[in-house]
């Protein structure tokens, strides 16, 4: 039956990932898939993951299966990590996952298997394996406008008129921090008016939470969540371990169910695990005991924090740098954006045929929407950054 299949066309990150790779040319740039590196290129193991991991291996007594909801302290700790104190602890459950977007499937699965006549609201744009996870999940899709790329802000009132067709029961998935691919951020006020429309509405807000601590720190990254959560009396949340703990290979992630009720929550959970049992049985669980390890360790989570907070700060001092660089060569203010938005990702307002010709003739890799990983600026050298600047102004004139 194979013989009748068609090679299926490779998501756009994951294959400019592979072709950087195959790049031999020694000036190359990697702006393409959003995983942090450091100064020299590199992602490395955290420290505090390297003394987890140690740890890990000294304490560790067996090989035997978790269950399908993993372990209970690690997503205890990641409801805390996002929810803090802004509900009930007991309205919550949390169910670990293989990484944030087996989060995301599990409840995209959980939230079709109770209300399959809903449909999904999603942001356009978006991180690209929203949508095929979604529609391969049943999901009935439908965009709402989130960036004016004129102004390179949140399209706040669009976003909120488009909304306003939205009925009681359908799902909006929004981004909780360092929108991807845009970088753009609702503020306070505008979480506060979302939550307003989803209470009126009767809306259930599905978050993506992949870069919390990226964006202004674990606890403010968190304020958009949690004021959804005081409001209202439903939402799921995706959290992810691969950015904030650079756990990627790890696959560490936790479902977080939000309920009226401690009995509904757990119903909830109870539902996900029988999906997660039909799906892949149970999740892998050495990055989630490392978790664990470190979010229970008060001296670990400590380090664990000054380590995030250097990787978010120097993503910020790279935005700022690269903002001046394309200042300066383009005399105007029309890349001033990139300083002050958020976490890992800005858009440059190039065209695919301009992406393609920085990658072609000057090895400079980037998402076909313009879109840019902020940690693989050039570090340490003006004159790199400059020369980036003078490329990407270059194939625009
Ligand atoms: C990205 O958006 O580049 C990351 O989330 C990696 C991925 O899986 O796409």
């Amino acid at each position: 039956m194979f013989e009748t299949l068609e090679a299926t066309s490779p998501d756009p990150i994951l294959a400019l990932m592979q072709q950087f790779r195959k790049d031999e040319r020694s000036g190359k740039v990697d702006l393409g898939v959003g995983v942090y590196r450091d100064g020299e290129g590199q992602t490395p193991v955290l420290q505090a993951v390297k003394e987890a991991e140690k740890r890990l291996y000294e304490e560790e007594t067996t090989k035997s299966y978790v269950s399908p909801s993993g372990d209970a302290v690690f997503c205890d700790s990641m409801r805390q990590l996002v929810f803090g104190q802004s509900i009930p602890s007991e309205r919550v459950k949390g169910i670990q996952t293989p990484g944030g977007s087996g989060a995301l499937r599990v409840l995209a699965d959980l939230l079709i298997s109770v209300n399959p006549g809903s449909r999904t609201w999603v942001s356009d744009p978006t991180w690209p394996n929203h949508l095929p996870m979604l529609l391969q999940a049943g999901h009935k899709l439908e965009r709402y406008p989130y960036y004016d790329a004129a102004k390179s802000t949140v399209d706040f009132d669009a976003m909120m008129q488009s909304l306003q067709s939205a009925s009681a029961g359908d799902v909006v998935l929004l981004h909780g921090c360092c929108h991807n691919p845009t970088g753009a951020d609702l503020n306070q006020e505008q979480w506060h008016a979302v939550a307003d429309l989803c209470e009126k509405n009767g809306l259930l807000p599905f978050v993506d939470m992949a870069y919390q601590g990226f964006a202004d720190g674990l606890e403010e990254d968190a304020q958009g969540i949690r004021i959804l959560a005081r409001k209202l009396p439903e939402m799921v949340v995706a959290t992810s371990c691969s950015k904030n703990l650079a756990l990627y290979r790890e696959r560490t992630g936790c479902a977080l169910m939000l309920a009226g009720t401690e009995t509904a929550a757990a119903n909830s959970a109870s539902r996900a695990v029988s999906l997660i049992r039909a799906n892949y049985s149970m999740p892998p669980d050495h990055g989630a005991s490392m978790t664990r390890i470190i979010l229970q360790d008060p001296a670990l989570t400590e380090q664990w924090k000054a380590e995030l907070e250097s990787m978010r700060a120097r993503m910020e001092r790279l935005r700022q740098e690269f903002a001046d660089a394309l200042r300066k060569r383009s005399n105007s203010d029309r890349f001033d954006y990139i300083a002050g938005q958020k976490g890992m990702f800005s858009r440059l307002p190039l065209s695919e045929s301009q992406v393609d010709k920085l990658r072609n003739e000057h090895g400079i890799y980037m998402v076909g929407d313009g879109r840019i990983n902020v940690a693989g600026l050039p570090d340490n050298s003006a004159e790199a950054m400059d020369d980036l600047a003078t490329k990407i102004v270059g194939v625009m004139s």
